[in-house]
């Protein structure tokens, strides 16, 4: 095999899961990917905290920029502008492929980091960025490429998903819900972020960019998030055959002849019979309407340091991919050679 490098900026909840798995399937990931994955190093803010974490000691540094120097695969999971915006700059001029979760610096800076990449024929690798787990970039990018998107309609925020869905079933208060999404790791360091619809926003600019073809700058996503909202309002909702659910719709609209799109979050009411209104706890989903497709949904683990880690080390993967084949890189690899066994029971049930 041959050898890549990969550098992980961050060692937070997804940085140290992306370095653990990274480690632990080594050999796995290598087969498929068709190169060794080399975990040279994590690049931490702070030592100290990075050290209750699985990664071993030698590995982490707080030198991230030494670190990117010679790395063939560079993974941003620092989140926010800056230094991530920097760091990924640095990485991209060095000429290697760069992974990022980051929606923020995607949804601000996406056209720079992108002509950056292109630049020097380079990959920028987002997968992470919408929906933590869920397949919704490549779907996108590729598997919809040949068709016309009309409508996205997404729940991208795991933390007012949990809160709206807590209001609903438990009867809680938001900030009965809010102490408890904090709790369990779901909303991030600054809860603003969330509840305000920051965090959907800039996943709504991402989606509507994609899905479009088009660049949808953040200042243009209207934004309306769920601090408002009262636990009596949101029980009336269902009486009335509703949920409240925080949307980020991303559609094309025709406004007086002129064609445009739209991209906005807002708390909506979902009919009881639509798919959205089963996404429930801090899962996610994105409702894709195009012209031949019809209507498709990608539902799955919004939130969380290992559900967001399977998405970037896909990515890491494709990279890998792209550098050995010169190109977009193999598409399967059956080296497993795993037995089919026969199952134990015709009657089982899912
Ligand atoms: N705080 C975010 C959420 C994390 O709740 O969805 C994923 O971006």
């Amino acid at each position: 095999y041959r050898n890549l490098r990969v550098a992980v900026l961050g060692g937070g909840s997804v940085g140290s899961q992306v370095a653990s798995l990274l480690l632990e399937h080594r050999e796995e990931l290598a087969a498929r990917a068709g190169a060794g994955l080399e975990l040279v190093g994590v690049a931490v803010r702070n030592p100290d905290a990075a050290r209750d974490t699985d990664i071993p000691r030698e590995l982490i540094t707080t030198d991230a920029d030494a670190l990117i120097l010679g790395a063939d695969i560079v993974v941003e999971l620092i989140g926010g502008i800056e230094p991530a915006r920097t760091l990924i700059l640095g990485a991209l001029g060095s000429g290697a492929d760069v992974i990022t979760a980051n929606k923020a610096v995607l949804a601000s800076h996406g056209p720079e980091l992108f002509e950056a990449a292109e630049q020097v024929g380079a990959q920028l690798y987002y997968e992470a960025a919408v929906g933590g787990a869920i397949p919704i970039i490549r779907p996108l990018r590729d598997s919809l490429a040949g068709d016309r998107v009309k409508r996205i309609l997404g729940i991208v925020n795991g933390t007012t998903n949990y809160i709206l869905d807590r209001m609903d079933t438990q009867g809680d208060s938001l900030e009965e819900a809010l102490a408890e999404a904090t709790r369990l790791g779901y909303a991030e360091a600054d809860p603003t972020a969330d509840i305000e619809g920051y965090d959907a926003a800039a996943k709504a600019a991402i989606l509507a960019s994609l899905a479009f073809h088009t660049t949808v700058p953040l200042d243009a996503v209207h934004r309306e998030g769920i601090t408002a909202l009262t636990r009596d309002e949101v029980l009336s909702a269902r009486e009335a055959g509703y949920v409240v659910k925080l949307l980020a719709v991303c559609e094309r609209i025709d406004a007086d002849g002129v064609e445009g799109v739209s991209a906005r979050v807002h708390p909506a009411l979902v009919p009881l019979s639509h798919p959205l209104a089963a996404v429930h706890g801090a899962n996610n989903a994105v409702f894709v309407e195009a012209e031949a497709a019809g209507s498709l949904m990608f539902y799955g683990a919004g939130a969380g340091g290992v559900p967001t880690a399977s998405a970037v080390l896909g990515d890491v993967v494709s990279a890998a991919r792209r550098h050995v084949a010169g190109g977009p890189g193999v598409a399967e690899s059956t080296h497993a050679n795993l037995p089919i066994l026969p199952i134990s029971s015709a009657t089982t049930r899912y």
